[in-house]
């Protein structure tokens, strides 16, 4: 489709506008569709960017530039009009300061390129939860991977109307190609100091340079679902999330949808898309990442999965540790920076066996000896530690039947959880919906060994697992949620909000040892949530919150019933540290913005513990 046949005034002038500062050789308005998807991945395949895979169908690899694997946190701005409103967790620039530098970049920078408009909808089609955007992109890959993350093309168009809202996003990877030059297999980026993820808050817009990688580049995923998202629903009366949604059904057959906030790296795809270990239970999947949810007129909150497909870490992911998204992944997926087989397949560690053949190339492009085992020595990696897969949601075994439904799904419980190898049992109901926010707002997982030494054993917090992806200061946040509550309880309505849940996994013993094994025996806790949520008198009163009865949870295999009492007992003396970090290391972050009601809860469990 042609700019010139875009029917909305101020997209085709804000398109028109770009073209003439990114002089791109052709513009192009995406459409959607098989066909489309298909001539991105070949023109990606003719540049040499990704090699079809022979083993998987319709399956290509990329391989990104070294300098271009992960989300850049130190290169990601939310340019508010006042630094204040961005907070002291978020990296600020003037608006009008960063948009001057950025303005300088995006001058010619699509020189020798296509640029693609590409119309997508974060929720289902005309959705009352959903949310158009519009991303102006010179990456083929990134047009192929929002096809599959997103829902794009003409059909936005005819929901966006001639006048109607969407956020309006810039992308370039800021590499124009002099007259002849091609990509010749070298993936387009620009230096580290040139890439720029920036939001602008106010005015609802994202300017992206710089990086071809996911979070830097699917603009509809981190920068307009959760940083952007954040502002919109504070501002309107939503909440906009970094969780996964999962639908639970008993052996009765009855249903409750529950989110859950994790920080990276504590398998919330995996806990998305659980085998139940217990009989007769089943976990379906609604989405693995975000959670949009607005309050219907019975006083619920309904969620939507904005995206459509998932971006997951490939390493650790395998039929044992997620056999639904190993399928989902099984064909018509996109693979990043993973290793590739001999015979034309992709692999990476803990993908549950080494790799057939004598070698095979890792993510580089090196070619290797074939490892024997699906391990590799650290720094040593054939695939790179933050390998993806993009897969569509639909393709997913244990995908619900609902996870499309315009009016989302009623949430029945949050969960918040992190790696806490101790003090935080294994799951712990809030007593109150501000001690709930009071639970989100003190996540985080502790350091360990493996990441900076001088922190082992301490709590790195991300309140949420919104620490990088909240569009304004964390304090209003926090005030945000706890007015959500508030509005609940004016309306007489402060029942049919979600309970809140902490839980932990991760919990080790003196030999460092897990003490629960996690995956599908994850599916207990769910049950006991399910239960407590029936109001079941299946909890015991604490200093910390509704702590399991003992016996409601069955222990599993190889745990032992004094095992099981440690991980659902209280332990004080840990608590009062907590306690003790959280007020004057974690809540001073937020400075005067931090709302009183915190420091209130912070009292009450100080005085329930007995400091
Ligand atoms: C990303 O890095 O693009 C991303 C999706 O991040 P995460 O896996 O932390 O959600
Ligand atoms: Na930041
Ligand atoms: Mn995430």
């Amino acid at each position: 489709m042609k700019v010139q046949d875009l029917k909305h005034a101020g997209l085709k002038k804000w398109v028109d506008e770009a073209v003439a500062l990114m002089t791109p050789d052709s513009v192009e308005v995406c459409e959607g569709g098989q066909s489309e998807y298909d001539r991105m991945i070949d023109i990606t395949v003719k540049a040499g960017l990704a090699t079809k895979l022979a083993k998987k169908p319709n399956s290509y690899l990329f391989r990104s530039d070294p300098s271009d694997v992960a989300r850049v946190e130190n290169r990601t701005y939310i340019a508010s009009k006042s630094e204040s409103d961005a907070g002291p967790t978020n990296n600020w620039v003037d608006p009008a300061k960063l948009k001057e530098t950025m303005t300088g970049l995006y001058k010619g920078s699509m020189k020798g390129r296509t640029m693609y408009v590409i119309p997508f909808s974060m929720g289902p089609v005309g959705s009352d939860i959903a949310k158009i955007g519009i991303e102006i992109t010179d990456s083929p890959y990134v047009v192929a991977n929002m096809h599959i993350m997103t829902r794009v093309g003409t059909k936005v168009l005819d929901v966006l109307g001639s006048n109607g809202f969407y956020v309006p996003c810039y992308h370039s990877v800021g590499k124009p190609l002099a007259a002849g030059e091609k990509d010749n297999g070298k993936w387009p980026c620009a230096p580290m100091d040139d890439k720029y993820i920036s939001h602008f808050p106010d005015t609802r817009e994202i300017w992206s340079y710089g990086s071809g990688y996911g979070g830097n580049a699917l603009l509809g995923k981190k920068c307009l679902a959760l940083r952007i998202a954040s502002v919109l629903a504070r501002d309107e009366g939503w909440l906009a999330e970094h969780m996964l949604i999962l639908k639970l059904t008993n052996p009765s057959g009855e249903v409750k949808y529950v989110t859950g906030a994790f920080p990276s790296a504590c398998g919330k795809t995996n806990l998305a898309m659980l085998i139940p270990t217990l009989p007769g239970w089943k976990v379906e999947t609604v989405g693995d990442d975000i959670a949009w949810m607005k309050p219907g007129a019975d006083g619920r909150l309904y969620a939507i999965n904005p995206e459509a497909g998932f971006f997951g870490v490939a390493p650790g992911t395998n039929n044992d540790s997620n056999f639904n998204a190993m399928e989902a992944a099984a064909k018509n997926t996109i693979f990043t920076n993973c290793g590739l087989t001999e015979d034309g397949d992709i692999w990476w560690e803990q993908i549950g066996h080494g790799a057939p053949g004598k070698t095979v190339i890792d993510w580089k492009g090196q070619t290797k000896p074939a490892p024997q085992t699906d391990k590799s020595p650290k720094g040593e990696e054939i695939a790179h530690p933050n390998a993806r897969f993009t897969a569509p949601a639909k393709q997913c075994p244990c995908i619900a039947k609902e996870w499309e439904d315009p009016k989302g799904v009623p949430i029945s419980a949050f969960l918040f959880g992190g790696r806490r190898p101790s003090t935080i049992p294994l799951v712990n109901q809030a007593k109150s919906w501000i001690h709930g926010v009071f639970m989100g707002s003190i996540t985080g997982s502790e350091v360990t060994a493996a990441v900076i030494s001088d922190q082992v054993g301490q709590v790195r917090r991300d309140p949420f697992a919104m620490l990088p992806f909240c569009g304004y200061h964390m304090g209003d946040y926090f005030k945000h949620w706890i007015n959500i509550g508030k509005k609940a309880d004016a309306d007489g309505k402060a029942d049919k909000l979600p309970k809140i849940f902490f839980v932990n996994w991760f919990r080790k013993d003196a030999e460092g040892k897990f003490m629960w094994p996690g995956y599908g025996e994850n599916s207990r806790v769910l049950a006991w949530v399910f239960d407590r949520c029936d109001g079941k008198d299946n909890c015991v009163e604490t200093p910390i919150g509704n702590l399991p009865k003992p016996g409601t949870i069955d222990a599993p295999k190889g745990v032992s019933d004094a095992v099981m009492k440690e991980l659902c007992s209280v332990d004080i003396e840990g608590w009062k540290k907590e306690i003790a970090d959280v007020r004057k290391n974690h809540y001073p972050k937020f400075g005067d913005r931090m709302p009183k009601e915190l420091y209130d809860e912070l009292d009450a469990i100080e005085k329930r513990l007995g400091v």
